[in-house]
């Protein structure tokens, strides 16, 4: 099939590639033109595991290009994958969505399927039909389809070509005819339904996962205070398949350009109907107070961390991609800074990203030894697998006092009882085998 695919984000780009890969002919559009030469020359504007291979693999039936006159005139299929950002009353924007749809409006010469993937408050679907047919300047028949996308950032290639599910949202039965050939070849269970249930699955999938973490956060919280140990209550729990064991890892806090965008957008569509949705609001509640749990740790070990040495090991909101979208970070290293710390960060591959924020008052150190040399405290933001391989030893005898504040249990209680440091994590005990008390 023709495709055309509007934005080249993590949601544009990885379906469109993935689509070249099932055989389709792939055009995706973007108006960044330096972006679009680069990946013309098969180089990915995103961190994103396998993606770079098969765009080189698909290069002779995917194309890149800013002229969306061209892409979506006799195009079989457009899908929408721009971004979604939050509006600072928690709603959704979404002028980059009608943007691409005054523009197929203005360029499609056939009839065609428009496929919303981005992430869209429920009813928007509906509205966009409206536009288009409003705004054609041919005489064609153009249906809007739900298509949701379930990809996670870092497993994203992954997670489309191995999807949980596929799900179609469609008033007309030969668009989901359509959508179903074009995902003839994807071996996933199709779940068929009108626009706004596509559109509610998402944000109900996305809440309730988002859910889940403020939850099993909240009982690490209460771990702490009474003395049992959120890894192993977690694990317990997980067994039972009603519960599942995925997504109940404590930490500090969901990040992303998603559940903190969705919580937030579905809450407040629910107000517009004068419905509180209150385990959505408690889920976005908690999730606000864990971001800032490292920092309130650390004033069991100093009052202030005015003139300290101190070691941030990962930066991006969780490991696998250089994503800084509402990572703990960007609220924690401020405070830190505010209050006079010495900041020397370390991350495997989102240190670019981060400077771009803060080219000044964080040292960015090129290992992880670095970042801990003569440093009074290390906060883990991230668990990166060269975090969980770097042997407690490290601490022990590259800094000037060995606090470990670790918001993402990357260390065992008995390794840490042996490494001779204090290491305070998250729903546990703390450690504090240390030959000189901090505390
Ligand atoms: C999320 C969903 O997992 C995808 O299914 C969805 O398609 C995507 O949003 C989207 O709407 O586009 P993503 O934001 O990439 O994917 O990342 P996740 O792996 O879900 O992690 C989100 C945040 O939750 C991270 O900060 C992570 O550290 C945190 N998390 C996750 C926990 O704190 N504990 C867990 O057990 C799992």
């Amino acid at each position: 099939m023709k495709i055309s695919v509007a934005g080249t984000g993590y949601v544009g780009l990885v379906t469109g590639v993935c689509l070249a890969e099932h055989g389709h002919t792939v055009t995706c559009v973007d108006i960044d033109e330096r972006k679009v030469a680069l990946m013309e020359s098969g180089v990915s504007p995103i961190y994103e595991p396998g993606l770079e291979e098969l765009m080189k693999k698909n290069k002779d039936r995917l194309h890149f290009t800013t002229n969306y006159q061209q892409a979506y005139r006799d195009a079989d299929v457009i899908f929408i994958g721009v971004g979604t950002p939050e509006k600072k009353d928690g709603s959704a924007n979404l002028t980059s969505v009608y943007q691409v749809a005054e523009q197929i409006a203005e360029s499609v010469e056939n009839d065609c399927v428009v496929v919303i993937k981005s992430t869209v408050p429920i009813g928007t679907n509906d509205k966009i039909e409206s536009f288009i047919e409003a705004s054609l300047q041919r005489d064609v028949n153009v249906y809007v389809a739900s298509n949701p996308e379930f990809l996670s950032q870092g497993s994203a290639v992954k997670d489309t070509l191995n999807a949980s599910r596929i799900v179609i949202g469609v008033e007309n039965e030969a668009a989901g005819d359509v959508l179903q050939t074009v995902y003839k070849d994807f071996k996933a269970p199709i779940v068929v339904t009108n626009r706004k249930s596509a559109e509610m699955i998402k944000y109900a999938s996305n809440d309730f996962l988002a859910l889940k973490i403020s939850f099993i956060n909240e009982i690490a919280n209460l771990c702490e205070i009474i003395g049992a140990d959120i890894e192993d209550v977690a694990k317990g729990m997980g067994f039972d398949k009603r519960i599942g064991d995925q997504f109940l890892k404590a930490g500090i806090g969901y990040g992303g350009s998603c559940f903190p965008k969705d919580t937030k957008a579905l809450h407040w569509l629910a107000n517009f109907h004068d419905y509180e949705l209150k385990t959505v609001k408690a889920a976005i509640d908690v999730n606000e107070n864990q971001k800032l749990k490292l920092l309130k740790k650390s004033r069991k070990y100093y009052d202030r961390l005015t003139g300290l040495n101190v070691a941030v090991l990962g930066l991006t909101f969780k490991p696998g991609t250089d994503d800084l979208r509402e990572a703990p970070t960007l609220v924690n290293i401020p405070l830190m800074i505010e209050d006079g710390a010495n900041v020397r960060a370390w991350d495997p591959v989102g240190m670019e990203n981060f400077k771009k924020v803060h080219p000044e008052g964080v040292t960015y150190c090129s290992s992880i030894e670095e970042a801990l040399q003569e440093a009074d405290i290390c906060f883990i933001f991230t668990e990166w697998e060269e975090i969980k391989a770097t042997s407690l030893d490290k601490y022990r005898t590259l800094m000037r006092r060995p606090i470990v504040i670790d918001g993402r249990n990357c260390y065992r209680l008995a390794d840490a009882d042996k490494a001779g440091i204090l290491y305070d994590s998250i729903g546990r005990e703390t450690i504090s085998q240390t030959e000189t008390s901090f505390v």
